[in-house]
């Protein structure tokens, strides 16, 4: 059974595929292919989120993260995440699934060279799951660094 906490965000729950383009000022730009997963343990009040992406052209994997997502009844949701460059994140946020929007901010990013903060919006329409990461530097302001969408199978 979806445990209560979870039920608003079961849109979310399954596997998803599609393909994102990376950018910021400092790097070249990129296409890549991406397979992103929700699971639900019955009974518990959290999901778990998987990810991994390969490079578009030549299908070698780049950058995985997983973590855990734990929504609460009041609309307010803490994930945490880690990535394989091993970075960790602890976002915090709300969501609003009438709107079928998830945003996150960071509340603390470890063991990063140069990030600073990490922002994540979800959005989920009509079996299309679509999300923007921005992110801060130390050399550079809050912006856009993904941006992908992504179907379910
Ligand atoms: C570059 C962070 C997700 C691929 C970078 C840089 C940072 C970064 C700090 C270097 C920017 C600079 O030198 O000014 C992050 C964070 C991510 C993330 C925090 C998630 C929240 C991804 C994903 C991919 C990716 C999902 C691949 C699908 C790349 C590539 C570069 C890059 C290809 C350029 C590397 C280079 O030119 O040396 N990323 N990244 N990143 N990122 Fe990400």
């Amino acid at each position: 059974m979806v445990h209560p906490a979870v039920k608003p965000l079961s849109d979310l729950l399954g596997t998803w595929k599609g393909e994102g383009e990376g950018f910021f000022p400092t790097i070249s730009s990129f296409n890549y292919s991406e397979e992103l997963q929700f699971t639900h343990s019955p009974n518990k009040p959290v999901i778990a989120y998987s990810q991994k992406t390969w490079n578009l052209k030549s299908g070698q994997p780049m950058h995985s993260e997983s973590g855990y997502w734990r929504p609460k009844p009041d609309g307010t949701i803490e994930v945490v995440i880690a990535q394989s460059t091993g970075l960790v994140e602890v976002q915090k946020g709300t969501y609003d699934m009438k709107e079928g929007v998830v945003k996150l901010k960071s509340e603390l990013v470890g063991n990063a060279s140069k990030v600073k903060e990490i922002t994540r919006v979800f959005k989920v329409e009509n079996c299309e799951l679509s999300y923007v990461v921005e992110m801060a530097t130390s050399l550079t302001d809050l912006q856009p660094h993904l941006r992908a969408s992504l179907k379910k199978l």
